[in-house]
């Protein structure tokens, strides 16, 4: 259950999870060092945390004292502020590393030694930032170690490459943890403005009652990166911009825009109306996909040199619900793209009939639209006609915007890893997927799956191939923005 506490309650008076000796799996890869020990060290040191000892593995032989050299360095280039010697030697004594040549009698060995220097009834968390072909092993090899019990497992997409491979990954999984123990990891979920979204629909009175088809025209959610793949290249070859980035992190922001309001605030009531949303959704059809490919990309390390992966994708899909029955929902993300965003455009329809006469610029910039930015300001925009000052009747394009540096407070803003690092921790299972709805959404894929349009050269720097305006027409990508958001 998402964690509030008593009437007036602040997040100070949250109360920190069991102490954990956490098992980090891949932990001297990049997302270890750009956000998992990061995480770590600041849910640590700003008293998030109870006792917590965090045991490093991976196939690297090096030792403990070389682990935690790696790990300070990654904290001060990737982590929040300055790293005082004080603040690190208080987390260093945290940090142990067991080589994986030590097999599962190593690694149990590690775990008690860790658990001995807690103290106190501990608990484990598994984090597995591995690669999805090396998890299967990793879980058995926990079983084998015996390190099961008072333990979960925090496991990184994609969860399989299509329904056959996610069940059978699910049933391996489930082999050896139950589905309570499974925490389905999508850091977009973990967003501030992810959030808020859930907050802004389901706290207010203003929003909900115009959330439908009978008020909105259609919805963008639109992600493009500029970032190339960053040194990923065996990684991305095989799994490309929809199982990377729509099959995740996409399709469970699409989720939260389009869920009905749960009965409560709670895993069970949130994932029952997610997953409704999966299952509403109608088969990806081809001809409502655009995929592309950067120029360049083939000259990538790590990447076949006839590659036909697409590092870029535009889909329209449609949700069979009362709600949502006719309203487009576009989607995009790509790399090597001409700005970064993160942006869910809300557009809603037009007035039946229009006092203002033609000329008076009614219309002209596109329909009113409520827009969520999900970056770290989680700013929101509220965007419709006002008039001009002076004489006359004329219209411009004005908006209400909010965001989250004007409060103060962004500081306080906990990291989308570190929140659901602590979730997990805590057993709340609200903010991670379970396997029925993975197994949905890879249904939904199907059809794309088994019969992918062609994949399209675009330039790097630019907003795709050209065919994503066909896709969208009538309607326009709002990115790039004609307005800039406020400063
Ligand atoms: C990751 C993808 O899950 O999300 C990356 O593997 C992508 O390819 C990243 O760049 C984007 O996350 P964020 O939080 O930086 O927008």
């Amino acid at each position: 259950m998402l964690e509030t506490g008593p009437q007036d309650a602040s997040p100070e008076t949250l109360v920190p999870p069991d102490p954990h000796v956490v098992v980090l799996f891949g932990a001297t890869g990049d997302l270890s060092k750009r956000k998992l020990l990061p995480g770590l060290f600041h849910l640590d040191r700003a008293g998030h945390l109870s006792d917590c000892r965090v045991v490093g593995t991976s196939l690297e032989s090096i030792d403990t004292t070389a682990f935690r050299r790696m790990a300070r360095q990654a904290c001060e280039e990737f982590g929040r502020g300055q790293v005082s010697p004080e603040e690190w030697h208080a987390f260093e004594r945290r940090l142990s590393y067991v080589p994986g040549s030590a097999g599962p009698t190593g690694l149990a060995e590690a775990v008690s030694v860790a658990e001995d220097e807690i103290g106190e009834p501990s608990r484990l968390l598994h984090y597995l930032s591995v690669p999805p072909k090396a998890a299967t092993g990793v879980v058995r090899m926990l079983g084998d170690a015996g390190l099961v019990e008072r333990a979960r497992i925090v496991m990184e997409k994609p969860f399989g490459v299509d329904l056959a491979s996610a069940r059978e990954l699910n049933a391996e999984v489930h082999k050896v943890f139950a589905e309570e123990q499974i925490f389905r990891i999508d850091h977009f979920l973990g967003k501030e403005a992810a959030l808020n979204i859930l907050a802004l629909r389901f706290a207010n009175g203003l929003f909900e009652p115009i959330w439908s088809r009978n008020f909105i025209d259609h919805i963008q959610i639109d992600v493009p990166e500029t970032l190339s793949i960053e040194g990923r290249g065996g990684f991305y070859d095989e799994t490309g911009a929809f199982r990377d980035m729509v099959v995740t992190h996409l399709f469970q922001v699409l989720a939260f825009v389009a869920m009905e309001p749960p009965v409560e605030l709670a895993p069970t009531a949130i994932t029952v109306e997610k997953n409704k949303v999966f299952r509403s959704m109608k088969g990806i059809r081809p001809e409502d996909v655009v995929l592309g490919q950067y120029a360049g990309y083939r000259d990538e390390p790590g990447v076949a040199a006839d590659s036909e992966t697409e590092t870029f994708i535009a889909l329209k899909c449609r949700i069979d619900n009362w709600r949502w029955s006719g309203v487009p929902f576009y989607l995009r993300t790509g790399k090597q793209m001409a700005e970064g965003g993160r942006i869910i455009s809300i557009a809603f329809r037009e007035p039946p009939k229009s006092m203002f006469p033609q000329g008076s610029g009614v219309g002209r910039k596109g329909p009113d639209h409520l827009t969520f930015d999900l970056d770290e300001s989680s700013r929101v925009s509220l965007s419709y006609y006002g008039k001009r000052p002076g004489p006359g009747m004329f219209l411009d394009k004005l908006s209400m915007q909010f965001s989250l540096n004007e409060l103060g407070i962004a500081g306080d803003t906990l990291e989308a890893y570190e929140r659901l690092i602590r979730d997990a921790m805590g057993g709340d299972h609200t903010l991670f997927t379970n396997a029925e709805g993975i197994e949905e959404l890879w249904n939904t894929s199907a059809p794309l799956l088994e019969d992918p349009p062609e994949v399209l050269t675009y330039e790097r720097g630019s907003w795709g191939p050209e065919e994503i305006h066909e896709l969208i027409r009538p309607n326009r990508w709002r990115l790039p923005f004609q307005r800039r958001w406020r400063d």
